[in-house]
């Protein structure tokens, strides 16, 4: 991973700190509807504040073309104050001496934060004049945005090359755990990956194999990996032309001595519909007219006992239908689980991906997981074991 600075080493009494945060939160009719990143981020910013920094917050919200004023970022300054207990002034822009006169303003201990920084095409651009124009806003650059780490933008990545370059302790917080559970490992790995397609998840499956000891295949990619083998899925969602893929996983896999966990047995309907009659069958006799939606009983039990057997687990996608009762059946089993292992001090658990961490809420258990991550495709990268640019901008 390489070392980087954190805030351990920087004295911020006095200063102009831009910090880059990912307040990209679904909001509804001009409210946010979910605080957690901005939760999430405010520890960063509050030290900051708290040891005499002037602190500019910069972030980007949604995607948007241009200007558009349903993305400005205006919506975010009250649950910010509110995470932060502290004010928070706004600026109409994030760079031009609007934005320059803002920050020059600010008192030691005091909080700005600035417009959606991708109303400007330089942001995705990943332009150098753009990424000096919001250099010339601060004299530090601290980058807490983990979850956009992914791209390669003048806000995340460039901007490192303008100013002293430091992680904020969101982005600490995620390399730390990222790192425990991936790279320097207690042994054996589990990784559950699930999720609707395989053919999203390709580069994914093929690094974890490298690097974990028992891969658990659910959700509506393991029929995939069950039709390779010559199962019959009935109706399932199916990508049949992913088969050969599959095989060579699977034949990956066995060359490596890499355990790979397929359903065992299956929860089939004749529709995804909240309530329908189920079946549990044997995965060899999956009916013609009936879907998996998801993993049963036997094939749950499995899981867990890999998991009892396991120091660290690694999870990515549901392994049944779980926004759908009773397909949420499995995943909650394995949710509470894992959340038992890990509070007894025998599993670390790292789970990430919008799906995952909303299956983990709706089981209760998001508390109880050694670290759930903020990030949806940041987290998706890491685990494809690719570099992430604004990770590696922060290198010493
Ligand atoms: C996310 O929500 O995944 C990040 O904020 C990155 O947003 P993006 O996918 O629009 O780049
Ligand atoms: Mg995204």
């Amino acid at each position: 991973m390489g070392a980087f600075r954190t805030l351990d080493e920087l004295n911020p009494a006095g200063k102009r700190v831009l910090v880059r945060s990912d307040l990209n939160v679904p909001a509804k009719d001009g409210k946010v509807t979910d605080t957690t990143r901005i939760d999430r981020s405010a520890g960063t910013i509050r030290e900051l504040a708290d040891k005499g920094g002037r602190v500019i917050v910069l972030t980007h919200f949604g995607r948007p073309k241009g200007r558009e004023a349903k993305y400005s970022q205006k919506l975010l300054v009250e649950p910010l104050a509110r995470a932060l207990g502290r004010p928070v002034s706004w600026v109409d822009d994030m760079v031009g001496p609007e934005a320059e006169k803002a920050a020059l303003a600010l008192k030691d201990g005091q909080v700005l934060l600035a417009e959606n920084v991708r109303f400007h095409a330089g942001e995705e651009g990943n332009d150098a004049d753009f990424a000096r124009s919001l250099a010339k806003l601060g004299e530090i650059y601290v980058n807490d945005a983990f979850a956009t780490a992914h791209r390669a933008h003048a806000s995340t990545a460039t901007i490192a090359k303008y100013l002293p370059a430091y992680a904020g302790r969101l982005m600490q917080a995620e390399l730390e755990a990222l790192g425990k559970a991936l790279d320097h490992p207690q042994r054996p790995v589990v990784a559950i990956v699930g999720g609707a397609k395989v053919s999203t998840k390709l580069d994914l499956l093929g690094n974890l194999i490298g690097r974990v000891d028992t891969l658990v295949i659910g959700g509506g990619m393991a029929n995939t990996f069950l039709f390779a083998r010559g199962i019959g899925v009935g109706t399932s969602l199916c990508e049949k032309e992913m088969a050969g893929t599959a095989k060579e996983i699977i034949a990956k896999a066995r060359a490596a001595g890499k355990r790979i966990l397929l359903p065992e047995d299956a929860v089939v309907a004749d529709a995804l519909a909240a309530n329908a009659p189920t079946q549990t069958v044997e995965v060899h006799q999956v009916p013609s007219d009936r879907m998996i939606l998801d993993i049963g009983p036997d094939s749950t039990a499995s899981v867990i006992a890999a998991l009892e057997a396991a120091r660290t687990v690694v999870w990515n996608g549901p392994v049944g239908a779980f926004e759908t009762a009773p397909f949420d059946t499995a995943t909650t089993a394995i949710a509470k689980a894992a959340a038992r292992l890990t509070k007894a001090g025998k599993l670390l658990s790292v789970a990430g991906g919008g799906d995952t961490v909303a299956a983990l809420a709706k089981a209760g258990v998001e508390a109880d997981f050694s670290y759930v991550s903020t990030a949806g495709g940041a987290f998706l990268e890491w685990l494809e074991g690719k570099e992430l640019p604004g990770v590696a901008a922060l290198r010493i």
